[in-house]
């Protein structure tokens, strides 16, 4: 058993490190690839609402044209930066909200730079890495809702070798220190603070207390000996993107929960538990080596436990009281976010990326509608989960899947969802990142982000991942953003059209169609977009993950940054740029818009600080005029 390090990248990048896929193919043949699509990349400017923003979206290289009038922004965009400092626009203020390791009660020492907190109180702060979060608001409180990605060990436990936990008390600091928390904040004179020891502050860790609800709940491959009913588990983890209900609940999305789980004996495994380890990346040994101190992660000890994560959790944040539940309805994947809408008819419905090379997009729709003041605890568990199948003309349909459609039974259907959508021949994406539906128009967007696998390597299911549709560049490093318009402007419609929003690129150095869609220009080059959401304004913000080299393929990308996008022009411009090293996730806003926060994970240096370590924190930005932000 090869001796895996422990976690010191993001986690994104620690699956790459440890599955890692054959370098990409050799450069000539991957021009070749990229030139023979531009035939089939002009042609896509031909129909719909978006047929203005892809003739300037999709002709490889950029033009003066396509950067040139920015009146729809509200902002004087910013150049690129490689610093270690958060930059925003001229008339625009960033503060930091909220660090890691911020206490969130009163009497809790405040941060440490030398150990990075106690044991004892890491429940009692703001945990690490933030992805995504929202807002909501009771009886004049606001509350944030934030995920905890994952953790630093090596800076968690600056007592270890390499950040690897000596004692069952290093991993519970871990453990504590991810999740989800819940916090009010306020606005006072200076800015945004956390309201210590509010009742609505809350840690929801590793060991928290959730419920298991919908169709997988009680299926025996959900129990375990601690839990022999299959319906109530402890913990949250890998919570990367998010969302939020009509009815002002919290969704937290479990996305890289493979890597929590080792073996510390050699194991058989019954045969559908071993396909699901093997499609789902487990590996031996963990990234923080819990199964060494904390049974419930060893699976030679309870080989279930890993199929009680990969969910969406609902969370009531204006509850503290409230058990969260994990809501099996929505499918057992790598979620990145979870994003909400209603049909006309009222049904529910929630578009979820699974962030896997070659894996794939899914659509889950009640079974009834959502009526204001009705209950709607039972929602997100009675409906039917769809994959996306793209097809190159230009259309596409959601594919239900069903036992039918499966030949799977239906608990199997949703804790296997990626086998299921094998089976039905759904279309391989270049990872899936955040979904965003515009209030305005009936569409959604999905970026995605990269896949060097792309024509390269079939996904973990075997299945191919051929060059074409909304995937349409061989190992692909700079990502992409797909549109949809569901027929019939409804969101349950099982069919649509679709289109791509923009091709990251860089036109400084490729000339071939890793310049990129025409909307990509010297002015806003980026790679990987991830996190992506829409203001009340109608603009689409584009978050990213991506190389921040700033060299070669990357030159002039600079440090990760988020960008402002125009739905009907298809103009791009950028809006401020993170911390070098870290990436720029999670984003939401104040009740009154006033204020727009924005979070930075894993940051470089020491930032925010000038010396200590690196904090991953929230900034809250706002306007000199005070002005609405979105
Ligand atoms: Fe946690 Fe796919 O980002
Ligand atoms: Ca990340
Ligand atoms: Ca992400
Ligand atoms: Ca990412």
């Amino acid at each position: 058993m090869t001796r895996i390090p422990p976690i010191k990248i993001p986690a994104d990048a620690w699956d790459e490190l440890n599955f890692p896929r054959p370098e990409e193919s050799e450069f000539d043949r991957v021009v070749e690839r990229a030139i023979s699509r531009r035939g089939f990349l002009g042609g896509v400017v031909a129909f719909g609402s978006g047929a203005v923003a892809m003739s300037a979206g999709l002709l490889p290289g950029g033009t003066a044209e396509a950067a040139a009038p920015q009146s729809r922004f509200p902002f004087t965009p910013i150049a690129t930066q490689t610093d270690y400092a958060f930059h925003v626009p001229e008339g625009y203020k960033a503060r930091v909200l909220v660090s890691w390791g911020d206490p969130l009660y009163d009497g809790v020492a405040e941060f440490n730079h030398e150990t990075g907190g106690s044991v004892e109180e890491s429940d009692k702060v703001f945990g690490e890495n933030t992805d995504g979060m929202e807002t909501f608001e009771i009886g004049g409180h606001q509350i944030l809702a934030v995920n905890n990605e994952y953790v630093n060990s090596d800076i968690n436990l600056p007592h270890t070798e390499d950040g690897v936990p000596q004692s069952a008390a290093d991993v519970l600091k871990l453990q504590n220190l991810q999740g989800v928390t819940v916090v009010e904040i306020a606005e006072g004179a200076d800015g945004w603070s956390v309201v210590r020891s509010s009742p609505f502050n809350r840690r929801l860790h590793h060991n928290a207390p959730m419920a298991i609800s919908g169709p997988a709940a009680g299926h025996p491959l959900m129990k375990t000996e601690a839990d022999p009913d299959g319906r109530a588990v402890l913990g949250t983890l890998g919570n990367c993107g998010a969302g939020k209900t009509p009815w002002g609940t919290y969704l937290t999305c479990e996305e890289n929960f493979n890597g929590y789980f080792g073996a510390t004996e050699e194991t058989s495994y019954s045969d559908d538990v071993a396909a699901g380890y093997e499609r789902y990346g487990m590996a031996a040994e963990s990234q923080y080596g819990y199964e060494k101190f904390d049974p419930r992660f060893d699976t030679s000890k309870t080989p279930n436990e890993p199929h009680r994560f990969g969910w969406v959790v609902e969370i009531d944040p204006t509850d503290p009281g409230s058990t969260p539940v994990k809501r099996t309805a929505l499918g057992r994947f790598k979620h990145e976010n979870a994003e909400v809408t209603l049909a006309p008819d009222g049904r529910v419905v929630v578009y979820l990326g699974d962030d896997e090379r070659g894996e794939f997009l899914y659509r889950f729709v009640s079974t009834h509608p959502y009526v204001t003041g009705g209950d709607t605890d039972g929602l997100l568990d009675d409906g039917t989960l769809y994959v996306a199948k793209f097809n190159d003309d230009q259309t596409g349909e959601w594919l239900a899947l069903t036992p039918e459609t499966t030949g799977m039974e239906p608990a199997d259907i949703l804790i296997f969802a990626r086998m299921a959508g094998s089976k039905v021949g759904a279309t391989t994406m270049d990872r899936p990142e955040w979904v965003a539906v515009n209030p305005y128009a009936v569409e959604a967007y999905c970026c995605l982000t990269n896949n060097k696998n792309r024509g390269v390597k079939a996904n973990a299911g075997g299945d191919a991942t051929p060059v074409g549709g909304p995937n349409p560049r061989e190992a692909n490093k700079y990502g992409q953003i797909v549109r949809w318009y569901p027929d019939g402007d409804d969101h349950a419609a099982d069919t649509f059209r679709w289109d791509l929003f923009v091709m990251a690129g860089n036109p400084e150095v490729h000339s071939d169609a890793y310049a990129g869609s025409s909307n990509i220009n010297s002015g806003n080059l980026f790679n990987s977009p991830d996190g992506m959401a829409f203001d009340t304004s109608g603009l689409v913000w584009i978050q990213t993950d991506g190389e921040d080299s700033n060299e070669g393929d990357f030159a002039g990308m600079g440090n990760n940054q988020q960008l402002a996008g125009d739905p009907a022009t298809g103009e791009i411009v950028r809006f401020l740029t993170g911390p070098r090293g870290g990436e720029i996730t999670g984003l939401c806003w104040s009740a009154d818009r006033r204020t727009m926060f924005v979070g930075v994970q894993h940051p470089g240096g020491s930032w925010p600080a000038e010396e200590g370590l690196p904090r991953s924190s929230i900034m809250a930005i706002k306007r000199d005029d005070n002005g609405l932000v979105g």
